[in-house]
């Protein structure tokens, strides 16, 4: 994979703080979430449903989806409770500048 598959996705400062919030990033629906420094990006609908989870809830590293209440971790995308039992796809991120890559292939 080569450095052209970072996409630029969003400027830091619309990054909102200790939440979530949906971007599209070559046609992907994805979750950036930032907790404390960190930011992470996942798929944004649910594995379990229609559901988008930069509508649910997140507290520290697990993203509640806002349909069934299931959660997931942010930082890998694994299902953390029920109902949901397959994880999202989880993308790498950085911080460049005063803008937010996610590399997608
Ligand atoms: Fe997300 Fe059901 S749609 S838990």
């Amino acid at each position: 994979m080569s450095d052209t598959n970072w996409i630029d996705a969003l400027a830091a400062d619309e990054l909102p703080t200790d939440d979530v919030i949906g971007v599209e990033v070559n046609g992907r629906d994805i979750a950036l979430y930032t907790v404390g420094d960190a930011v992470y990006a996942t798929d944004n609908i649910c594995t379990h449903g229609q559901a988008r989870l930069c509508d649910g809830f997140l507290d520290g590293h697990e993203i509640e989806c806002p349909l069934h209440q299931g959660k997931f971790d942010v930082r890998d995308g694994r299902p953390m409770c029920e109902p949901v039992t397959e994880g999202l796809r989880s993308y790498p991120v950085k911080v460049e500048g005063r803008r937010v890559f996610v590399r997608v292939d």
